[in-house]
């Protein structure tokens, strides 16, 4: 999720230095250290062998540092990358010309591949197994199959969505990742190296602060602090103290727990419209005019990391913590938080 709408000077701007931001080798991206240890063996071992690195997917919410991860793989193993997105891909020659195209070695990143159509994706199939492009041109008498050698390649796909992955494509990765939310002190590591980039000061106190409050998230981190540099830069502050980024962060309306307004709202829906709840994820959607997906990816995975939320077979359920910190009297979620424990 982008702060800004697409296509503003000032979004160009933003994306650019999130661009700038990105780590480009392993030993710079903080963090998710087991998926780490790991990629630099298999790196190592597919170089040593002189061989394509094996398909990678890259799971877990927005702005953990999916894209990061795949840029990343290709500069380590010297390779180039294309990019595309499962969306963008309509019809299967469009993937048959990406793929037709690829340098041998050469790594293909696939951003939100769960959103991939069911006809293109079966491309992948022989492709991913056998470097193999395997389909059917034209329509009627004058149809026929074509069947081309790929170049090795490596296929990185990356997912919000692990779970609506046909498994015929997941099980074709022989890679898999699973991102996880990051610690405050690798979220302080990584905005202290973004705010040397950006030529800022921030004290530890501030840089510690703003970590607690960026949910585990990278992209949330780089967000709030170009924003705290706004506010200090137009008062006129050199230094980032911690009095500035709590200054700026309830300004922002980020509070202690790095909720921001539409997460409060989410819970206040369940807490002041459903007694709690449970309740379901549409009628969810529906109160807070937000689509079912944007709920799910964007917003829950926090909320349920964090212990604010828990998903149950009936709906959603809002904790004792989320009731306390709405500072409301505790109803029947709390009940239920209680039994679970
Ligand atoms: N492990 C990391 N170390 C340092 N910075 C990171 C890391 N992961 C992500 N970032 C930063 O967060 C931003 C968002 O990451 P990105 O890879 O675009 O997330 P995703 O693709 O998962 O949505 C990047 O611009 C990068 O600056
Ligand atoms: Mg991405």
């Amino acid at each position: 999720m982008e702060d800004t709408p697409a296509n503003t000077p000032n979004s160009l701007k933003a994306a650019a230095i999130e661009t700038s931001l990105r780590p480009l080798t392993l030993q710079h991206y903080i963090g998710q250290v087991e998926i780490k240890r790991n990629l630099q063996v298999f790196i190592q071992a597919a170089r040593n062998r002189g061989q394509a690195l094996d398909h990678v997917l890259l799971c877990g919410p927005p702005g953990l540092g999916k894209t990061t991860l795949a840029n990343l793989l290709a500069h380590e193993m010297g390779v180039g990358l294309r990019s595309t997105s499962g969306p963008v891909m309509e019809r299967q020659g469009d993937l048959a010309a990406i793929l037709t195209n690829l340098e041998p070695g050469e790594i293909l990143f696939i951003d939100e591949i769960h959103r991939m159509n069911r006809t293109v994706e079966e491309v992948l199939y022989s492709a991913m197994e056998d470097y193999k492009l395997d389909i059917l041109i034209g329509q009627g008498p004058m149809a026929r199959t074509v069947k081309l050698d790929l170049p090795a390649f490596t296929l990185v796909g990356a997912t919000t969505r692990a779970g609506l992955l046909s498994s015929p494509l997941r099980e074709r990765f022989g890679i898999p990742c699973h991102l996880q939310f990051y610690t405050a002190e690798e979220i302080q590591q990584i905005i202290m190296r973004s705010s040397e980039l950006l030529n800022l000061n921030v004290e530890p106190e501030g840089s510690m602060e703003l970590a607690r409050r960026s949910r585990g998230t990278p992209r949330v981190a780089n967000r709030l602090l170009r924003r705290i540099r706004d506010f200090a830069e137009q008062g006129a502050h050199a230094t980032i103290t911690l009095e500035v980024v709590v200054d700026s962060l309830e300004r922002l309306g980020v509070d202690r727990y790095g909720l921001e307004s539409l997460h409060r709202q989410l819970l206040r829906v369940i807490v002041e419209k459903f007694e709690g709840g449970p309740v379901g994820l549409s009628t969810l959607a529906a109160a807070l005019s937000e689509t079912k997906d944007t709920i799910e990816e964007v917003f829950e995975p926090y909320l349920i990391q964090d212990g604010f939320l828990q998903r149950t077979p009936q709906g959603r359920v809002a904790t004792s913590k989320a009731l306390d910190h709405l500072g409301c009297d505790p109803g029947p979620g709390a009940q239920l938080d209680m039994l679970n424990e």
